[in-house]
């Protein structure tokens, strides 16, 4: 079972970290590795706009660099209502794990909800396609 109120607590905290001057929008993400180990990250932006890096793939980079490839969960947290991973951020979590628990929620940590990474992209392009 995944202690989601744990996974989202370590968004809520690495939110903390973000780098957002320029959208002033703060995002948090924690991902549950299968051998235990949770990775997080935050969003960093760019004055360069277009090279931001959003806090699910900040996660997902420092993971696989660390050896991790295998993934249960992904916490995310930002906003006012429950945060969902944006297009570019569900695909390349698709890559390690089309059925990941995606768990939304919102800045305080106090809200969120579930879905699984295959609903959130359906029809999906991945390894398996190739
Ligand atoms: N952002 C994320 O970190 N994750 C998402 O899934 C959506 C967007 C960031 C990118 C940018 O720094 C800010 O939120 C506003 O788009």
């Amino acid at each position: 079972m995944v202690n989601e109120a744990e996974l989202v607590k370590q968004a809520v905290e690495a939110r903390r970290m973000a780098y957002a001057p320029y959208s002033g929008f703060s995002v948090g993400a924690a991902l549950l590795a299968k051998d235990g180990r949770i990775f997080t990250g935050c969003n960093v932006e760019n004055a360069s706009y277009g090279l931001t890096v959003c806090a699910e793939r900040v996660a997902l980079f420092k993971a696989v660099s660390e050896g991790a490839k295998e993934f249960v969960a992904l916490a995310v947290a930002c906003g006012e209502g429950p945060c969902s991973p944006c297009g570019a951020c569900r695909q390349v979590l698709y890559e390690f794990a089309p059925h990941l628990l995606v768990i939304m929620a919102d800045g305080s940590g106090k809200n969120w909800r579930t879905a699984r990474l295959s609903e959130l992209l359906p029809h999906s392009f991945g390894p398996r396609t190739l």
